[in-house]
């Protein structure tokens, strides 16, 4: 009887769905010029960014609304447009991912030496719209205790946080600035369960934060179980308090149910020309050029006076090929993403010096906090299988119903993030907080004899080992017991006849580094996020694990899951060791890399100055993107991505139009993202965050490995 009203409402929402002709509108390329050949490009420009991704995009965009400053954005990646629908549909970001293919940087992680030395897969978005074309499309805001902290370590060398960009206020008015909110139908909120307050959003940026056109009642289940066991509805996610459980926004355009990313919103969504913005694809940049009489000091200094100039950017279509340079009047700003940007750093000679020698580059400002904050968020899933039908389901079926442009907006969201408090009993809590906090002088130590390659042959600077040490307390003194987040559970509907539930750890105190061992950008860095190396995080992230099978048992959502196919414990009730097993064998990236060119003081390791975004040392390099947050946040990161480039926006705007609005981000008049273009396409590289959408590729892979099925290959 249960399962009659489950079909009927689930029929019901199928029947609702509108055949889509598949055929997307032409990508609107009116406004910036996308070019693939150098010969098309100028001498010069006032901005040159390297990397068309989430921020770059956004950045370029924004800039170039004022038609006298002239744009360049140069982009490794190629324009998208020859795989314009497995970006633009939403859920071919499991059923036709462009992970693993060119459009993919494909990294992969140093062996992680606490799991087993695997060498983990790191996928990262390498065509226009970076890792915002090829992610998962979670749009998740960070919570005001963490982004008051970084603040707040921001400016501990410069007195009070208050009036700084990076404060929640101003930068949750960022985020807003990015953003139109598109209500779900009323069908849709029913079914699915979802809440939200629309006042808490943006309603005139280029980023679409809707729902998917096509949902799954067990959906609604979600909440209430979580409540059960202690994480209540968050009807109000997105204004400060992420903590609870919720159906998340996703990145879909409701007017076309078509991914909503940067490259749609912010460059197809111009409107007009916009013939002072060019877009090379296919050009990775492979370094800095600089005006060497400009300094004579390889001491950085936070006082952008006295810092080198950047003149150029050299950039090359192939490894062996050519290199051409292209000079830039103003700025360099580096939107490369979290390996990209401290990667052309350090073949340009910024960055720690012992790391600088070993790879031949020359030491040019020896700035030791570029590459030492490498984190990422880690998940693991647990799968059950069940009778329902689930999304994989009704995409396997090739039924005219698994065709509609509805169906295939259908993505995974629905989220929660869950506390100490509801992960441990409160004397647990106690016990796990105040560990972390005594064995902190021993990580530190251990962190800093790592050193810059984590091998040992040379230390850490003080001034970054300051910061690892200010991190670490503002996470266990603040994080740990102020409510917020410390994993973050999700559920997949996308593989057929089964349930997926999925647990990532948000805060780990394991900080990692990366490196380069070559001066070629073709070749990759050395990518050490040094997962699970400390205790506390294997003692939450194991108890997220077992909050998972507590999940599975709960009702509402018990009804729809059945047994456990993997892992397989050999009990029912699997020892602490069997946990940590599974953990290390198949954890795999949550898609979040970040802290590689952390937002700081000189004074804690800082690599760019809180108040302009500056690469301390240099006077004309700017690093917008993903890697400046100094420490994971409990977030999906290309939200607060699209924040950071506008603020980054409003401090560019302030110092060269001081008439211009000052603070925020740009004019009202970007790239509204409107109904005008289409969205997908590119090239380019870039960064952002890839988001995690319950399997992402390295999950499936995880998956196989495990339970042998053949499935979204
Ligand atoms: C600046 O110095 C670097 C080596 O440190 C050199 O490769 C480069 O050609 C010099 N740039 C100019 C413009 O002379
Ligand atoms: C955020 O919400 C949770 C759940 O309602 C609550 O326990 C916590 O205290 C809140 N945090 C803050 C900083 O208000
Ligand atoms: C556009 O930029 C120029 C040069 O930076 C500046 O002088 C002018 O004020 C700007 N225009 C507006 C509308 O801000
Ligand atoms: C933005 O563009 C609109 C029309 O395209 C114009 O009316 C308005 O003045 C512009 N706003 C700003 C702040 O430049």
């Amino acid at each position: 009887m249960w399962s009659t009203l489950v079909l009927t409402a689930f029929l019901s929402s199928a029947v609702t769905a509108r055949p889509s002709s598949h055929v997307h509108q032409q990508r609107n390329n009116n406004g910036a010029n996308i070019l693939s050949q150098g010969s098309q490009i100028l001498n010069s420009y006032d901005f040159v960014v390297v990397g068309g991704g989430t921020a770059g995009l956004a950045l370029a965009s924004r800039l170039s609304e004022n038609s006298s400053t002239t744009v360049l954005v140069l982009e490794a990646g190629q324009s998208g447009n020859a795989v314009a629908n497995q970006i633009d549909e939403p859920a071919n970001t499991y059923y036709n991912s462009l992970l693993n293919t060119d459009y993919d940087w494909a990294y992969k992680t140093s062996a992680q030496s606490s799991m087993n030395n695997r060498q983990l897969s790191w996928p990262r978005g390498k065509v226009l719209g970076g890792s915002s074309a090829v992610n998962g499309m979670y749009l998740v805001r960070p919570n005001q205790v963490e982004i008051d902290a970084w603040a707040s370590l921001a400016s501990s060398d410069s007195g009070s946080s208050s009036n700084s960009p990076w404060a929640w206020n101003s930068f949750y008015s960022a985020m807003k600035k990015a953003e139109t909110f598109d209500a779900p139908s009323d069908d849709i909120a029913s079914e699915a369960g979802i809440e939200f307050n629309q006042a808490s959003y943006g309603d005139s940026g280029p980023i679409h934060w809707g729902y998917p056109g096509f949902t799954f009642p067990l959906l609604s289940s979600w909440t209430p179980s979580l409540s059960s066991l202690g994480v209540p509805l968050n009807s109000d996610p997105v204004s400060g308090n992420n903590t609870g459980s919720f159906i998340a926004n996703s990145a879909i355009r409701k007017s076309d149910w078509t991914r909503s990313y940067s490259r749609s919103g912010y460059i197809d969504g111009i409107t007009g020309s916009r013939s002072n913005l060019d877009i090379l694809t296919g050009a990775t940049v492979t370094g800095i050029v600089w005006d060497n009489s400009s300094s004579t000091s390889t001491t950085p200094s936070s006082n952008s006076n006295d810092g080198l100039k950047a003149t150029g950017v050299q950039y090359a279509f192939s490894s062996a090929g050519q290199k051409f340079t292209v000079s830039v009047n103003k700025e360099v700003i580096l939107s490369a993403g979290a390996v990209g940007s401290a990667q052309v750093l350090m073949v340009s000679g910024v960055g720690p010096q012992a790391v600088l020698q070993g790879a031949g580059v020359d030491v040019k400002v020896a700035l030791e906090g570029v590459g030492a904050r490498l984190q990422d968020h880690l998940v693991a899933s647990l799968v059950y299988s069940t009778s329902e039908t689930t999304a994989g389901d009704i995409h396997a079926s090739n039924s005219a119903e698994s065709k509609t442009a509805e169906f295939m907006s259908f993505i995974n969201s629905a989220t929660a993030y869950v506390p100490l408090s509801a992960l441990f009993s409160a004397e647990d809590a106690a016990s796990v907080i105040s560990s972390a906090q005594s064995a902190m002088d021993s990580n530190v130590d251990k962190y800093k004899s790592a050193g810059p390659k984590g091998d040992g042959t040379s230390q850490l600077d003080d001034t970054v080992v300051e910061g690892y040490k200010q991190i670490y307390k503002t996470i266990t003194d603040t994080f740990y017991t102020g409510g917020s987040g410390q994993v973050e559970v999700l559920i997949a509907l996308t593989q057929p006849g089964s349930i997926i539930l999925q647990v990532a750890l948000q805060h780990p105190l394991s900080m990692g580094r990366m490196y380069i061992t070559s001066p070629s950008t073709f070749d990759s860095p050395v990518l050490d996020p040094a997962y699970l190396e400390n205790s506390a995080d294997m003692d939450i992230y194991r108890a997220g694990v077992k909050f998972l099978r507590r999940l599975a048992g709960t009702a509402p959502l018990s009804q729809y899951i059945k047994d456990q196919t993997s892992p397989t414990f050999s009990s029912d009730s699997p020892s602490d060791s069997d946990i940590d097993s599974f953990l290390i064998s198949s954890s795999s990236t949550e898609f979040h890399p970040t802290g590689s060119c952390a937002l700081l003081p000189l004074s804690l390791g800082g690599v760019v100055s809180p108040s302009d975004l500056r690469v301390y040392g240099t006077r004309n390099v700017r690093v917008v993107d993903s890697s400046v947050y100094p420490m994971e946040l409990s977030t999906h990161l290309g939200a607060p991505t699209y924040g950071v480039a506008e603020v980054a926006v409003g401090l560019i705007r302030e110092e060269y139009e001081p008439s211009s609005e000052s603070g925020g981000a740009g004019s009202d008049n970007a790239s509204a993202g409107g109904s005008g273009g289409s969205g997908s396409g590119g090239e380019g590289d870039s960064s952002g965050a890839v988001g995690m959408r319950g399997l992402g590729w390295s999950g499936v892979h995880v998956v196989l490995g495990m339970i042998g099925w053949v499935l979204f290959m």
